[in-house]
């Protein structure tokens, strides 16, 4: 029997060293990972970068056992060329190149904010929404126009990851915070903090500020979370709501590492429901980083004409969801 092809893909933008291994019509063989993770600080590159050199060897023959296969019945290598840190997306690069070299394997670059979009495409069949994508770095609506995905509001400042993250850093809850602030959040009660929508934008250093503040001033913590995150939600409703009235689209679609919040997904369920249109949340084994988004996204982009040489493979740290063309749509 001649086996579907399979694509292996390497994500390692930041904090994530993953490898996934995907079929050509979307069959998720494998989806492995080892995570940077602290007690104490942020992500301190040099850090991170020695973790992602020591873990990746391990993940992505884990990733193959998994898959049970071996390197040679893969067709197709694709990492994340960007947007990231530099030193972290070197070591995705690097092991890619080096692999699609060793063994004649064609390779390709891809974008990990669209690898995002386009892995809760796959596994929600929601085909044309308006994506709400909420990670570490970045909070945007987005959806796609003319085969391009335009970005219609995002935040004006930080993250709202890394707005959770950085509370977090201050309550000693350690990196990442998200999960924990979330838990914690369960047992508060609201104390008033600055909601702040411009248009289909939202803004969240005032809102940072002001938790900090509380924080000094012994405010339970409890209290602090749940307030941070009915506020915070309250605006990403807000504004996904508005981007669903300016499009037309049918469809709402949660993504990023932040769409493991279950308050979140409800809150938007909820809003949904009264509008008519269809919520569903990228599962959880799939909102944070990994590779395997971006082996399908390699698929996508390699089924219409494009790969990289290895000796011009290069990492792109500041590349834009709105700067690649949607090809495959
Ligand atoms: P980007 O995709 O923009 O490059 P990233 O790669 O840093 O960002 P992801 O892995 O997509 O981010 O998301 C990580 C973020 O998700 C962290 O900031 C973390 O705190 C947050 N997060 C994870 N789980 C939860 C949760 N249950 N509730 C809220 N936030 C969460
Ligand atoms: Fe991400």
């Amino acid at each position: 029997m001649k086996m579907e092809k399979l694509c292996l893909g390497i994500e390692s933008t930041a904090h994530t060293m993953g490898c996934g291994i995907v079929s050509f019509s979307g069959k998720i063989l494998a989806n492995e990972r080892a995570v940077y993770t602290t007690q104490t600080g942020g992500m301190n590159p040099s850090l991170v970068k020695e973790h992602h050199k020591k873990n990746a060897e391990t993940v992505i023959d884990k990733a193959l056992e998994k898959a049970g296969v071996s390197i040679k019945d893969i067709s197709l290598i694709s990492y994340a060329h960007g947007p990231g840190i530099s030193p972290m997306l070197l070591v995705g690069r690097n092991n890619a190149k080096d692999l699609a070299k060793k063994h004649n394997i064609t390779l390709i670059g891809v974008n990990h904010c669209v690898a995002h979009l386009t892995i809760g495409n796959l596994t929600t069949s929601i085909k044309d929404p308006v994506y709400l994508y909420v990670s570490g770095v970045n909070t945007q609506v987005i959806a796609l126009e003319n085969k391009l995905f335009r970005i219609f509001g995002e935040t004006l400042d930080v993250g709202l990851g890394n707005a959770l993250d950085k509370f977090g850093r201050e309550a000693g809850l350690g990196f990442p915070a998200g999960p924990k602030i979330e838990q914690l959040a369960k047992k508060g009660k609201y104390v008033e903090l600055p909601y702040t929508v411009k248009g289909m934008d939202v803004s969240f250093a005032g809102l940072v500020t002001k938790t900090s503040q509380l924080l000094k001033q012994n405010t339970p913590i409890e209290d602090i979370c749940f307030s941070f995150q009915e506020t915070c939600f309250a605006m990403l409703a807000e504004v996904s709501e508005r981007a669903i009235a300016y499009t037309g689209k049918k469809e709402l679609l949660l993504i990023g590492g932040v769409a493991a919040n279950k308050r979140l997904a409800e809150m938007l369920d909820i809003m949904c429901k009264e509008r008519g249109v269809i919520f569903k949340a990228v599962p959880l084994d799939y909102s944070g980083d990994q590779g395997t988004m971006i082996a399908w996204q390699g698929i996508l982009e390699y089924t219409n004409g494009k790969s990289i040489d290895p000796d011009q493979a290069d990492i792109r740290p500041y590349e834009r969801t709105d700067e690649v063309p949607a090809i495959w749509t």
